[in-house]
């Protein structure tokens, strides 16, 4: 049995100011967080639904960035008001949310093209 259904990880990087490649923590991923696992406690999903700090993940230009396990599906430009969308779309109804993926092809799983 798995331990977890599904795991949102959310990248929590903070680089000094002025860093070329700025960081997901200057645009809210730690209140983005937050809400996840706030949403998910209140949906009773938290046992089998994990939301996770990371560091960086190697997508910095789409930050926020937010990926979602066992699917490997990307988000980026993540925002506190597109958490409920994630949870109730992606997460209860495995439907990702299309406007929200990241559209370079580095991140593409073979079989989640679009
Ligand atoms: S700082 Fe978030 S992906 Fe790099």
């Amino acid at each position: 049995m798995k331990r977890f259904e599904k795991h949102i990880f959310v990248c929590e990087n903070k680089r000094p100011k002025g860093h070329p490649k700025g960081c997901c923590q200057d645009k809210g991923s730690i209140e983005i967080r937050a809400l996840f696992k706030k949403r998910l406690k209140e949906l009773g999903l938290n046992p089998k639904v994990r939301a996770n700090s990371s560091g960086c993940l190697d997508a910095c230009e789409f930050g926020a960035t937010v990926l979602v396990y066992p699917e490997q599906i990307w988000y980026g430009g993540v925002k506190l008001e597109d958490v409920e969308e994630i949870i109730q779309s992606h997460i209860i109804n495995n439907k990702p949310v299309e406007r929200l993926l990241i559209k370079e092809k580095r991140f593409w799983k073979d079989d989640n093209k679009t």
